[in-house]
């Protein structure tokens, strides 16, 4: 926030669990309350998954994972789009993942979140278009963020071995891509991905 302030913005800080409609609800209204308008939406909360096959996956793990990774989202552009609509336009943001694109074998409740993510974006762009609304996604593979801290060191090197770039994204790369997305630089695009992933879907 202090970054942000330095350099003459206006910021606020809104604490949220977008699991929790009525939470997300009152952080929309208190953006707007603040700034008067919402412009731009980037929904990026989410959690990382636990590998394991579908049929001993635990309910429980499938119930969080899809409450926050797909429900969460639904919840955000539910209420962002309430507002675009009033005001009369709006750009929403959404992050998914290469796990939107392909199964990782294992990762069950994440990919068919992230997948469920690209759907809900599609259907931004094909229910609001003509409200002067756009909804696009963000599919990155891995980005060297706390999110992968928890794996092996073996795994996140044959990550790593396994993307022609030889590298993981950057979190700096991701926020490129929804500046893009976000900006008018991007206006014919809606209701697609941008896919950052070193060119391992090539
Ligand atoms: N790191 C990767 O390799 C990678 C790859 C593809 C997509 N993603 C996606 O990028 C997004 C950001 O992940 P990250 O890598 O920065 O991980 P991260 O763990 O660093 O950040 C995730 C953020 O989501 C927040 N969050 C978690 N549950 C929440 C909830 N119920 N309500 C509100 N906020 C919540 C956390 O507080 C945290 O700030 C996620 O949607 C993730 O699935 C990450």
């Amino acid at each position: 926030m202090d970054a942000i302030t330095a350099l003459g913005a206006k910021c606020l800080f809104v604490p949220i669990d977008v699991a929790n409609v009525e939470s997300v609800k009152q952080a929309i209204a208190t953006t707007v309350v603040t700034f008067g308008r919402l412009d731009v939406a980037f929904n990026n909360a989410g959690i990382g998954g636990t590998y394991s096959g579908i049929h001993d996956m635990p309910e429980a793990v499938w119930d969080k994972l899809i409450a926050i990774n797909l429900t969460g989202q639904f919840y955000c552009v539910k209420y962002q789009l309430q507002q675009f609509l009033k005001q009369g336009g709006g750009v929403i943001v959404n992050m998914s993942s290469l796990g939107g694109l392909k199964a990782e074998h294992g990762l069950v409740p994440y990919t068919v979140a992230k997948h469920g993510v690209l759907g809900l974006t599609k259907n931004i762009a094909v229910q609001y278009a003509a409200q002067n609304i756009r909804g696009n996604a963000i599919c990155p593979y891995y980005v060297e963020t706390p999110l992968l801290q928890a794996a092996p060191e073996a795994t996140h090197k044959a990550w790593i071995e396994g993307t022609p770039t030889k590298r993981l994204c950057t979190p700096e790369e991701v926020a490129k891509a929804f500046i893009y997305l976000a900006s008018s630089d991007s206006s014919y695009c809606n209701g697609t991905q941008l896919i950052l992933d070193g060119g391992v879907m090539a």
